[in-house]
């Protein structure tokens, strides 16, 4: 089942004397399959659920003596059931997303960076970060001369990024010895087979973007020079008109 709410959520903050009182509003389209949409609108009030819409049953239903009064209300009032109802049909736009877009794997974008660490027992930590990926379930691990690393490897949880993705990220702390080689694998659903990005090899497209940046600046340095060269040329040039004339 897939939960997740397009709509912002609402928040209220009340600070009253020693301790702050929070009310916050969620409203969620969940989708079990392509044509069973639910649209829930809840009301929380220091964590407690109060009441709220639930397009199943097609009314608000209140959980405290206060709310039940309240509801009683609104469930009376055409205008509000008609807003869900056109709630309801907006989560209805987004069900073709929900299944088509996510019964996918999408694959996660893969970079390997490092990080300084001043006063640790190793002066590096290798970071394998695995960014906008889809399922969630996912294997990075390290591997030294082909040997995966048990030690000295810590990891985050898989983060949401709000928008359906993940990402995660596995640090390596490691004094690096010569020759050795490390690589970072990820397993993905996405992937036919595991994925190896190897430390220290760079690949082809941002090779080509070094490539292109080293020409740019050796075109700049001989311009600078040339431009350098004229400018000296013309100052002795100017210099020597004048001393040239009393001569004559
Ligand atoms: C919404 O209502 C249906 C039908 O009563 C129920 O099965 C479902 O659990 C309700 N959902 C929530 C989140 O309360």
């Amino acid at each position: 089942m897939l939960t997740c709410s397009f709509f912002p959520l609402l928040c209220i903050l009340f600070i009253s004397g020693a301790e702050a009182l929070f009310g916050y509003g969620l409203l969620r389209c969940q989708f079990t399959s392509p044509d069973d949409v639910v649209y829930l609108a809840q009301i929380f009030y220091n964590k407690v659920l109060l009441g709220g819409y639930n397009s199943t049953e097609g009314k608000y239903t209140g959980y405290t003596k206060k709310a039940k009064e309240f509801v009683d209300v609104l469930n009376k009032n055409p205008t509000f059931l008609k807003e869900e109802k056109i709630n309801l049909e907006k989560c209805k736009t987004h069900t073709a997303f929900a299944f088509e877009v996510l019964s996918k794997p999408v694959e996660p974008s893969v970079r390997l960076s490092s990080v300084k660490v001043a006063g640790s027992k190793h002066p590096n930590i290798l970071v394998c970060s695995a960014y906008s990926f889809y399922p969630k379930q996912i294997n990075v691990t390290w591997l030294r001369n082909g040997k995966e690393a048990t030690s000295d490897v810590t990891s985050t949880e898989e983060l949401p990024d709000g928008n359906w993705f993940y990402q995660i990220h596995s640090y390596l702390e490691l004094t690096p010895t010569f020759g050795e080689k490390i690589s970072c694998k990820v397993e993905h659903a996405s992937f036919q087979t595991p994925r190896i990005y190897e430390w220290g090899s760079i690949p082809e497209s941002e090779r080509n973007k070094i490539a292109v940046g080293a020409s740019g600046l050796l075109l700049g340095l001989v311009f600078m020079c040339a431009g350098i060269i004229s400018y000296l040329k013309n100052r002795t040039g100017r210099i020597l008109v004048p001393q040239s004339q009393p001569a004559m």
